[in-house]
């Protein structure tokens, strides 16, 4: 079992400091508010949250839970602080720091008197960067120590929900934490070895964004729900019903499958139904301001990548450019060009003065079985069968830039081996765990 001193007393922190302590770990929790540190030492909870009273009762009869103001003790007691001290928004929207600043301050200077190892594991919600940032440099400039080295740092994200907040605890959707050194990774697994959930050991910024990710996440669930319902009242529906049904469908509705960063969405539905929704919701005098910021941002994708292939091309709209574009149907598996967004891009690039060439088997299959090609979209791009080229080897061939769009099996060795020697932008990455580095270019990665 473990000592633990937990800095702030909040919904956050006394969760954690009785479940901590109910199993078993000896628990120092430290506030700065008087009152709150007499309640937890009175056996009482300073907030409502189903189960804690009792959870509190009875660490505190066990000797397993004290509160104190006295931080330096804390630190001194026990072998690693949690710090769970509000981060509320500052007047422009950013996070306040203030507190964890101050509470980093705080703890560093009790780690240089501590004389043995101390883990600072920050359960606060705070954005990327701010542990390497913020944290850190107040750890170590307080203490005179290297973090890491000399103590150790991790950051563990919280995402307990008030009111389900010890059932959160003890059976989470989600574990993930980063640390800069093994004991504190190893403290971390050892807190969290019976949850039954997998656990990720991640890099401190990504587990920073993952927490925010969840979050904003939850609350455009939340919002999406509300629009839904708001046209569904409009139009003399239960709202709660249509999105109970949706939310009963794995395999499309809530599949993972639609939350991979890449590229933007098109073909023959997706934007058709969300502008006819929206024009239902307008017919009816409904705001829905969410879903007319879909078609935005999709629109405003497309730009990103066109934006990243002008950006490889000679400078001022001077000189030949050829982008190789791999794929130019909405997404493999398809001849489908209808609304698809690679052919949105390929029209920008045309009219930016691009020479755009294609490979895209399934539309050079479309257009062998239907010369025609009538209702799938061929019009999208201008002279689009001049632009098609027969195999992978010819596009790369011929392409100052490659644009990978979709994925082929028979194209991802051709364009691996070349990744590194000509400009790449990619829009699904060919390969998993490429970052953008040099001439490859990862359109969120
Ligand atoms: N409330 C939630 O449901 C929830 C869930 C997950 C994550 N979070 C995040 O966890 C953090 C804490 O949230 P909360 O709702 O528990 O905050 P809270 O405001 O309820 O509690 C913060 C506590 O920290 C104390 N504090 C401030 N400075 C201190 C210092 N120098 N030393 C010791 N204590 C100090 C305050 O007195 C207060 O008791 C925030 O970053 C929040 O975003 C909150």
């Amino acid at each position: 079992m473990t000592s633990i001193s937990v800095f702030g007393i909040g919904y956050v922190g006394v969760v954690s400091a009785a479940c901590l302590a109910r199993d078993g770990h000896r628990v120092v929790a430290v506030d700065i508010e008087a009152a709150r540190v007499r309640t937890i030492n009175e056996g009482r909870a300073p907030i409502v949250e189903n189960g804690l009273p009792a959870l509190i009762e009875r660490a505190v009869a066990d000797g397993l839970l004290v509160a104190t103001l006295d931080a330096e003790d804390a630190v001194a007691k026990t072998e690693a602080s949690l710090v769970c001290v509000g981060t509320p928004s500052n007047p422009d929207g950013s996070v306040g720091l203030d507190h964890v600043r101050q509470v980093c301050g705080i703890i560093g200077r009790a780690i240089s008197r501590k004389g043995s190892y101390h883990s600072v594991i920050i359960r606060s919600t705070i954005v990327p960067g701010t542990m390497e940032g913020t944290c850190i440099p107040a750890l170590e400039e307080a203490s005179g120590l290297k973090a890491g080295v000399d103590f150790g740092v991790g950051y563990y994200p919280e995402f307990l929900r008030e009111s389900t907040a010890i059932e959160d605890y003890d059976n989470p959707g989600l574990v993930v934490f980063g640390a800069l050194d093994a004991p504190t990774f190893a403290l971390l697994n050892a807190l969290n070895k019976d949850v039954p959930c997998a656990v990720h050991e991640v890099d401190l910024r990504t587990a920073e964004m993952v927490k925010y990710t969840s979050n904003t996440w939850r609350a455009v669930k939340v919002t999406f729900a509300n629009e839904i319902g708001n046209i569904a009242k409009a139009c003399g529906l239960d709202g709660q019903l249509v999105m109970r049904l949706l939310c009963s469908d794995d395999k499309v509705a809530m599949s993972p499958n639609f939350m991979r960063p890449g590229f933007a969405f098109g073909g023959s539905c997706l934007p058709k139904d969300v502008r006819a929704l929206q024009q239902l919701a307008r017919s009816r005098d409904v705001e829905a301001p969410l879903l007319g910021a879909v078609l935005k941002a999709n629109d405003a994708q497309i730009d990103r990548a066109a934006r990243m292939v002008a950006d490889t091309g000679p400078q001022g709209g001077t000189g030949r450019h050829v982008v190789g574009l791999v794929g130019i149907s909405f997404k493999p598996g398809t001849d489908d060009l209808r609304e698809s967004p690679l052919a949105e891009l390929a029209s920008r690039l045309i009219a930016g003065g691009h020479d755009v060439q294609v490979y895209d088997p399934n539309v050079a299959t479309g257009h062998a079985n239907d010369p025609e090609g009538v209702g799938r979209g061929n019009d999208a791009v201008p002279d689009l069968r001049d632009r098609m080229v027969p195999s992978i080897d010819a596009l790369i061939e011929v392409a100052d830039t490659i644009v990978v769009g979709n994925s082929y099996a028979e194209a991802l060795g051709p364009l691996r081996d070349v990744l590194h020697d000509q400009p790449v932008v990619d829009l699904t990455r060919v390969q998993p765990g490429l970052v953008s580095s040099g001439t490859y270019q990862g359109i969120c990665w």
